[in-house]
């Protein structure tokens, strides 16, 4: 199975990509999760990239190009996989239909999480993140047993710096801009699934179940 998941920032992407990997046996692959790696790695591609991410702006094309590109050479790939975050707009739209046609792979579905912009500002503004092994947790929706501390590896948790009202709100407009057009280019290749996200994360994830099996 080869799934793009599409929607908003904070429609809950990575949660629910997280759970489909485990149920369904597949890689999870996040542009934001490679990019962050980049830059806490200090890598070339992770310096170019930084000042885009922390504003909340899309990074270029062909860098996140050449992530992905490579990303999916690996011979993992052939257990199938979800794509988190890629593409973005409709030039990445393109390439990837071009690179899947190229490796001889089938696009199944793109599932469109839909999430109101409250419950974004809601889920980003109080998301954190473990510094050690990136797990996301929430203040209200998905707390820790003790404040501040990852109940995983008791590593340190953080804000991301994109999740700040300033970038959240950039992140939003940029994804009205560039990324939303993607629902008319995936629907007319009637690949398009479309779930309510605005439910609690097992909830979205049972919709989710139920139009993919
Ligand atoms: P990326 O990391 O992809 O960020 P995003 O798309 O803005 O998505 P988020 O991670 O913020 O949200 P999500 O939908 O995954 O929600 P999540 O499950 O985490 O990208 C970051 C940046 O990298 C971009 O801004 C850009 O600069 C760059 N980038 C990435 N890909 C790119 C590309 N292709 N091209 C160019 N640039 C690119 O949930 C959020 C919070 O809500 C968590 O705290 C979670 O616990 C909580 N939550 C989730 N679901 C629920 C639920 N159902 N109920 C209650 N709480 C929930």
């Amino acid at each position: 199975m080869q799934i793009v998941l599409l929607g908003p920032p904070g429609a809950g992407k990575g949660t629910q990509a997280k759970s489909l990997k485990s149920y369904f046996n597949l890689i999870h692959i996040s542009t934001g999760d490679l990019l962050r790696k980049a830059v806490s790695e200090n890598t070339k591609l992770g310096v170019e990239a930084k000042e885009f991410i922390e504003r909340g702006d899309l990074v270029p094309d062909k860098l996140v190009i050449e992530l992905i590109n490579e990303r999916l050479s690996k011979p993992d790939v052939s257990r199938g996989f979800i794509l988190d975050g890629f593409p973005r707009n409709d030039s990445q739209a393109d390439i990837l239909d071009k690179m899947l046609q190229k490796k001889n792979i089938i696009l199944n579905y793109v599932v469109y999480l839909e999430a109101s912009e409250e419950i974004i500002i809601q889920r980003l503004s109080g998301r954190r993140v473990c510094r050690s092994c990136h797990e996301n947790f929430h203040v209200k929706n998905m707390p820790t047993k003790v404040e501040g501390i990852c109940d995983i590896c008791g590593g340190e948790l953080y804000r991301r710096s994109d999740d700040q009202e300033e970038a959240i709100r950039n992140r939003l407009k940029i994804y009205t801009e560039k990324t939303e057009s993607l629902v008319d280019y995936y629907s007319s290749q009637e690949k398009l699934l479309k779930i309510d996200a605005n439910f609690d994360a097992p909830v979205v994830f049972e919709k989710l179940k139920s139009v993919l099996l």
